[in-house]
């Protein structure tokens, strides 16, 4: 039977006689998939792995410190790259969620090609695919697709003709998490909530700017944080925050207030294909509320997302 002990002594064994003295490149980000890749990949060849993490501005409040932190106490050869500014202006005045997504991976690809230019003589390009990745079409929302657009306007980039390494392509999501934990990565990594490619991004409806991502992180953070306080993190797929493109009324003292409203949203779910809302605890969301309100200026609203999935997908956008 399939053991996670076995399954990384022979996959180890494996990627060293494929890897040799080779050089590989992989772009962490932060997920589960791509971190326990890294990992495996790393116990067999080393400093030979070079990662690349990109800060892409769209990413949860202090993500990229912390998750950089970690990968480098875990003895990672990794590079973190801001690359906010370029993202942000790639982003400026785009309101269609696919524009959004587009935008996003273009800019991606030309930063990773550049990075990936300065590791010299690489020959590998490792991947966190894992098995339903490759079965599903799940992927047309991923990389890939925004890798093909790309390519159709401007050539295929030079880190697309590197060799591929995918050392989880047979496991599903519990096995590599498995995997994970006996390869010692923290349960911060391994057990964190799905969060999409493009981020903030497609959480905040409309078009995106600097301050709405300060806005959103704040508001995501005091949801998150409250989650694992409680422990009900470990008992949802997913939550998150959505900032939308609307304001309403309120009041503070004997002032009108005219400003933001946030949606919360959190889910069970097996495999994302499907999810239900959960029904967290009224006086947590109340708290969750209240915190919000008090501490995140600019918002004066607090709804939550009772819509289950299929039809309402798990993103608004
Ligand atoms: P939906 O919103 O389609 O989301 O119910 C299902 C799962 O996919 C994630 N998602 C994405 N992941 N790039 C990604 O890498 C994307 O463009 C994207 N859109 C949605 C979403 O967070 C959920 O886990």
């Amino acid at each position: 039977d399939w053991t996670p002990d076995q399954f990384i002594e022979s996959t180890v064994e494996e990627l060293r006689t494929q890897i040799g003295t080779d050089k590989v490149i992989l772009g962490l980000s932060g997920g589960v998939d791509s971190s326990v890749a890294a990992m495996l990949i790393h116990q067999a060849i080393g400093k030979n792995l070079y990662c690349i993490f990109v800060d892409n501005g769209l990413l949860r409040k202090n993500e990229f410190e912390d998750v950089l932190h970690s990968y480098k106490d875990m003895g990672l050869n990794v590079k973190g790259v801001d690359a906010k500014d370029l993202f942000y202006t790639a982003l400026s005045g785009l309101s269609d969620p696919e524009a959004k997504r587009k935008a996003i991976g273009k800019v991606f690809i030309d930063v990773f090609d550049q990075e990936s230019h300065k590791v010299e003589d690489a020959k590998w390009l490792g991947q966190g695919t894992i098995y339903p990745d490759v079965i599903e079409s799940v992927s047309v929302k991923g990389p890939s697709a925004t890798i093909k657009s790309h390519h159709n306007v401007g050539g295929l980039p030079d880190f697309m003709k590197l060799k591929v390494v995918e050392p989880l392509k047979t496991l599903f999501k519990d096995e590599v998490r498995l995997v994970g934990k006996t390869l010692g990565i923290s349960d911060n990594i391994i057990g964190r909530h799905p969060f999409p490619g493009p981020g903030l991004a497609i959480r905040i409806l409309g078009d995106i700017t600097p301050e709405k991502v300060a806005i959103l992180q704040e508001v995501d953070h005091i949801f998150i944080s409250s989650l694992k306080k409680t422990g009900l993190y470990d008992q949802v797929w997913q939550a998150g925050a959505m900032l939308l493109p609307i304001q309403s009324v309120g009041v503070m003292g004997d002032e009108r207030t005219y400003e933001r409203v946030v949606a919360l949203r959190a889910v069970t779910s097996i495999d994302g294909m499907t999810a239900d809302w959960c029904h967290l605890p009224y006086e947590f969301l109340a708290d969750v509320s209240n915190e919000i309100i008090n501490k995140v200026r600019g918002v004066n609203r607090v709804v939550y997302d009772i819509s289950s999935k299929p039809p309402a997908t798990i993103e608004w956008e």
